[in-house]
């Protein structure tokens, strides 16, 4: 059968996202890294007989936009998937109507759910509507519309979903590199509580207007930890990364960002003897993780716990996003 004709139905999946080293830095041009995480996320794609978007988010919430208002404001439930049919619609005007489905883990806990969701939309309609795309491109969209969405956003995220393992990016907008790491010795903890990015991107962004020097300083050894993070990773030097990453949360402080709750995560993984521990993403809330092998794994989940944490059972280096199930005619 030739390609993409007959297809009734298309799922794709894409993985979440835990940032490592560079959280806030990235933004500012300097490097991160950030591992997929084994929370996916799906969407189903199939042609409707309307030039409008159609998108279930839940078993009773069906929304729809017309093709002609895809790039306005959107309800906050389908913002990231509009925006990303938006991208596909740009790209190529298509000549069906769209229904999607969305589906993936109820609670986020910050591990990169629009960006997961934003990907899998890319992939499954770019698929239903026979448009060939490389993963960079995909890439490319899916990080235009985030910043459509947020208007603001370094794309670690977006790398994390699209080409899954664990990703070093050396500059906001360009194309990430693989990390060939086989295993990430690490222990995620909830905190509890919700991070709205955003508005800490933009905090950390007014500290560094208004005192550039102090701030460029903290942000450019943020950049410098990711390099040298990178080697540790490769080469299995656990101890030295647990080092790198216990002067990355100190330097995270520096800036502001971080709360009482993520900082006794922190400190409850290091006096299990973690190899060292940081928070994850923009430090509003959302996740910290712990660097720790197998022998004092127990001892570290249990302090997490005892401090309040929730630790959640999740596997790095995951594959990014992909095609999971095709419905021919
Ligand atoms: O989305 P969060 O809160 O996990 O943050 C991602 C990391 C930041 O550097 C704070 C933002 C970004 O776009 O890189």
């Amino acid at each position: 059968m030739e390609h993409g004709k007959g297809l009734m139905q298309v799922s794709a999946s894409a993985p979440g996202k835990l940032v490592l080293f560079g959280d806030h830095a990235v933004v500012h041009g300097y490097p991160g890294i950030v591992t997929a995480v084994d929370r996916r996320y799906q969407v189903r794609a199939r042609h409707i007989d309307a030039a409008a978007l159609q998108v279930r988010t839940s078993a009773d919430r069906l929304h729809e936009v017309p093709f002609t208002a895809l790039g306005k404001t959107q309800h906050p439930d389908i913002a990231y998937v509009a925006a990303a049919i938006n991208q596909l619609n740009a790209r190529e005007p298509l000549k069906h109507g769209l229904k999607l489905v969305t589906s993936g883990p109820t609670r986020s806990l910050g591990l990169g759910s629009s960006s997961a969701i934003s990907v899998a939309t890319l992939a499954a309609a770019s698929r239903i509507h026979d448009v060939d795309l490389s993963l960079d491109e995909l890439y490319s969209m899916a990080r235009t519309a985030i910043l459509d969405v947020q208007g603001l956003g370094s794309g670690l995220d977006v790398a994390a979903a699209v080409y899954g393992g664990t990703c070093f990016l050396e500059r906001a907008g360009e194309i990430p590199e693989a990390l060939s790491v086989e295993r990430l010795p690490l222990i995620i903890g909830y905190s509890g509580s919700k991070a709205g990015t955003v508005n800490l991107v933009k905090r950390v962004a007014g500290l560094r207007s208004r005192h550039p020097d102090l701030v460029e300083a903290v942000l450019g050894a943020m950049g410098r930890i990711s390099i040298r993070s990178r080697s540790c990773m490769e080469e299995g030097r656990w101890r030295d990364l647990g080092a790198l990453t216990d002067i990355n949360q100190g330097l995270l402080e520096a800036l502001g960002v971080g709360t009482g709750q993520l900082a006794q995560l922190v400190y409850a993984a290091r006096s299990a003897r973690a190899w060292g521990a940081k928070l994850s993403g923009a430090g509003g809330g959302d996740c910290a993780f712990a660097w720790a092998d197998d022998s004092i794994r127990a001892d570290v989940v249990a302090g997490l716990e005892a401090a309040g944490g929730q630790v959640a059972d999740i596997a790095c280096n995951v594959p990014g996003v992909k095609v999971i199930d095709e419905t021919w005619r």
